[in-house]
């Protein structure tokens, strides 16, 4: 038997490292006794040799197993240091074996490293800080949490970054966090009695929960789900719930009898990107922890869309736009500087020359669903202009989430890619898109799929001839699209 010894519960280097060793000397799973801290060894077991004395193997692991080892390695499971070691045993011969969900111990890591992840997503929502008088006198704020896995390194940075300018501690039972305002410290676990419990910052709590709680909106199951019940004991807010549930039915009512204000686009943006519970949901659907129940819903969650970076310099999210029942979903590339202002879709030079082209092909573009597959405006600055810069892989694949929901909420009969970019969004291919244009494709799920070229390719053809060309051409599969959708056509 040989004795694996660990510096603490979540110590994925010290594991890699032993692994490495065991696993390069072919020692069998069924042989190692992974121990964590200073627990009493065996007093038979002999530690891993680590001396070069011993022959070992090089070792093979496919780019996915260190980042789920890493958050399987937080998970409370005592097994959880045995499962990774057998799989990278496992690894060695079965150089595909992640792909293979069904398998058990794949599907055991998989659903550990998600447990992990919500866990994690759990503590920074539900940590709720209470200000105290430190010794010296000043400000400082202390949080009781219970978290299900060892995860409190791993979410220190979210809570660095976040409250960097106050000086914090989060008192968990197995580690302590401690932010003096420049420095973190790591600290063996606490109790609860080790944290305040009463302050003002309770009165602002519930008076915040209160005005963020939607009676319209009630959805008592989906609340649990998101904001599980074993939580409420540390939450401030957790007291209103149950007068504010019974109270929804008539707040609704009210809110419907009242007349809609309607405020600035630019005040929703800023409200959409603050700091409010309602973004920790959103944001949780974005990362697909939590459902998205409506089209409406992944609207307002795509708003403050930080899959990629794009957001950063785009003035607001262009979503899609169009009945939820159209026949038809047309998918362009991005937004351009003209929809980035506006927050619509093909409405600038691209968009005009599309709708051009959609009533000489007789059909009716307000019938029709209209979305990019990226949802952010990519520009470069020149001078004062916003230069159009296409979109890479990298955006295109954060961005397909978004694409989905809208095709899982519209459900169109035919999707049309216009250009590369979107039928690449929509069915991986990154070949040309001339050898597709002329074919009947389907995507995944089956529906019929035409690719043609995108507006803006039309606009900057140089040559007038080839432009009335290639208009007539992009005018055909237009009627095309007429032909396979005949309720697309504009009434006669
Ligand atoms: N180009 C696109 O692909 N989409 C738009 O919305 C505008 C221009």
């Amino acid at each position: 038997m040989r004795v694996a010894q660990l510096a603490g519960e979540a110590d994925f280097a010290g594991w890699r490292e032993q692994a490495r060793l065991l696993a390069g000397q072919g020692v069998p799973a069924a042989e190692v006794v992974w121990q964590v801290g200073g627990q009493a060894a065996d007093l038979f077991a002999e530690a891993p040799a680590s001396n070069g004395a011993v022959e070992t193997r090089a070792l093979r692991v496919p780019a996915a197993f260190p980042a789920l080892a890493e958050q399987v390695i937080c998970h409370s499971d005592p097994q959880r240091f045995s499962l990774l070691y057998r799989l990278l045993l496992r690894l060695q011969d079965e150089p595909q074996l992640l792909k293979v969900a069904t398998d058990p111990d794949v599907h055991r890591a998989d659903a550990m490293a998600r447990s992990v992840r919500r866990d994690m997503h759990k503590m920074t929502a539900f940590v709720r800080f209470r200000e105290v008088t430190d010794e010296d006198g000043g400000e400082a704020f202390i949080a009781w949490f219970e978290p299900e896995h060892f995860i409190v390194e791993r979410v220190a940075s979210f809570f660095v970054k976040r409250f960097a300018a106050m000086r914090w501690s989060i008192l968990t039972p197995h580690r302590s966090l401690h932010w003096d305002g420049a420095q973190l410290h790591v600290l063996p676990g606490a109790s609860q009695a080790q944290a305040p419990t009463e302050d003002a910052m309770e009165a602002y709590w519930r008076t915040y929960y209160a005005n963020i709680f939607n009676p319209a909106r009630l959805k008592v199951k989906a609340m649990k789900a998101e904001m599980p019940v074993k939580y409420w004991r540390n939450l401030p807010e957790a007291s209103l719930i149950a007068p504010l549930i019974a109270g929804a039915s008539r707040r609704a009512q009210e809110m419907v009898m009242t007349a809609p204000t309607h405020p600035p686009e630019r005040h929703l943006r800023q409200a959409a990107r603050s700091d409010t519970g309602q973004d920790e949901a959103r944001e949780a659907q974005q990362r697909g922890e939590a459902p998205v129940a409506s089209w409406a819903e992944a609207a307002a969650a795509a708003r403050i869309c930080t899959r990629c970076d794009l957001y950063c310099h785009a003035t607001q999210t262009v979503f899609g736009e169009g009945p939820l029942s159209a026949p038809v979903m047309f998918v362009g590339e991005q937004p351009g500087d003209q929809e980035d202002l506006a927050g619509k879709p093909f409405v600038g030079p691209a968009g005009q020359l599309f709708d051009r082209a959609m009533a000489q092909a007789g059909l009716d573009r307000s019938r029709a669903y209209v979305t990019n597959a990226v949802k952010h405006f990519k520009f470069q600055l020149r001078g004062k202009r916003r230069i159009h810069q296409k979109p890479n892989a990298g955006e295109v694949k954060a961005c397909r989430f978004w694409l989905g929901l809208e095709r899982d909420f519209v459900k169109p009969q035919l999707v049309v890619a216009l250009g590369a970019t979107a039928l690449h969004a929509l069915t991986g291919h990154s070949g040309s898109l001339m050898s597709m244009r002329d074919r009947d494709l389907s995507l995944d799920d089956g529906t019929r799929l035409l690719a043609t070229v995108h507006p803006s390719y039309l606009l900057r053809l140089p040559d007038p001839e080839a432009k009335q060309r290639e208009m007539a051409r992009f005018i055909a599969d237009l009627d095309r699209v007429g032909e396979v959708v005949p309720a697309l056509r504009l009434a006669a």
